[in-house]
């Protein structure tokens, strides 16, 4: 099963927006998904349980349980875990990071944010696992310009070496009202928001394949 943690330290930055759109992605393209909740506030349990229909599979854990949901997710046979962590556990995110293939990490273009990213993407890099940073509720660009305070955090990050993704989630209404039905932006008229998830999601997805397979060449 391939396995990402989607976490920062900081909250609000949108760990939980990302995570059930990241599952319900998978979900659209027909993988098997599981997805690991370690947040006592169970919001990504909330929000994908007001799906009607198909959903994906949401376990209630903490950091100490998340092997055995990793191990039973592989016995489902699962394409796919997704770990959603609360601000500050930083317990439970040091057990996320260890058990993924790879650590997403959720950053505002802003400067509390971007300050406190350094101890999470350091989190990562000491257990040396693949790290991709994705900014999120970024403002859009002006008249096709990025906007000066996304330009001035480009560099702040550039500093950082973060390694970012290609893609920019900008806030966007259709993030919230869209989860209100546990629904993904893909599944709303909003066709700027699905392309923004959609090519996250093909990024995202190869990131994690290719860092799984090089842990199945390592193994003896
Ligand atoms: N791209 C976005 N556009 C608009 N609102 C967003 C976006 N991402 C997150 N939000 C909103 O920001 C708030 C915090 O997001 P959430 O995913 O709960 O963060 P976290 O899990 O990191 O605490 C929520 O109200 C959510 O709806
Ligand atoms: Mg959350």
């Amino acid at each position: 099963v391939r396995t990402i943690a989607v976490i920062s330290l900081k909250g609000g930055s949108g760990k939980t927006t990302v995570a059930a759109h990241l599952a319900l992605a998978a979900q659209l393209r027909d993988l098997s998904v599981m997805v690991a909740d370690t947040d006592p506030q169970r919001s990504i349990a909330n929000v994908l349980s007001a799906r009607g229909g198909a959903a994906p599979k949401v376990v209630a854990t903490a950091g100490p349980k998340l092997l055995s949901v990793q191990m039973a997710a592989t016995g489902l046979a699962k394409d796919l875990l997704i770990i959603d962590t609360a601000a500050g556990a930083v317990d439970d995110v040091g057990e996320a990071v260890v058990l993924c293939d790879l650590a997403l990490l959720v950053s505002r273009p802003t400067l509390l944010d971007v300050a406190g990213l350094a101890p999470t993407l350091s989190l990562a890099r000491r257990l040396g696992k693949p790290t991709v940073v994705v900014i999120n509720q970024a403002p859009p660009p002006e008249d096709d310009a990025e906007s000066p305070l996304v330009k001035r955090m480009l560099r702040a990050f550039d500093y950082m070496k973060a390694p970012l993704a290609p893609v920019i989630l900008r806030s966007r209404a259709a993030y919230q009202t869209a989860l209100e039905t546990g629904r993904s932006v893909e599944e709303t008229p909003d066709a700027a928001a699905a392309a923004e998830i959609a090519a996250l999601w093909d990024y995202i997805w190869v990131r994690a394949e290719s860092a799984a397979a090089r842990v199945a060449l390592s193994a003896p």
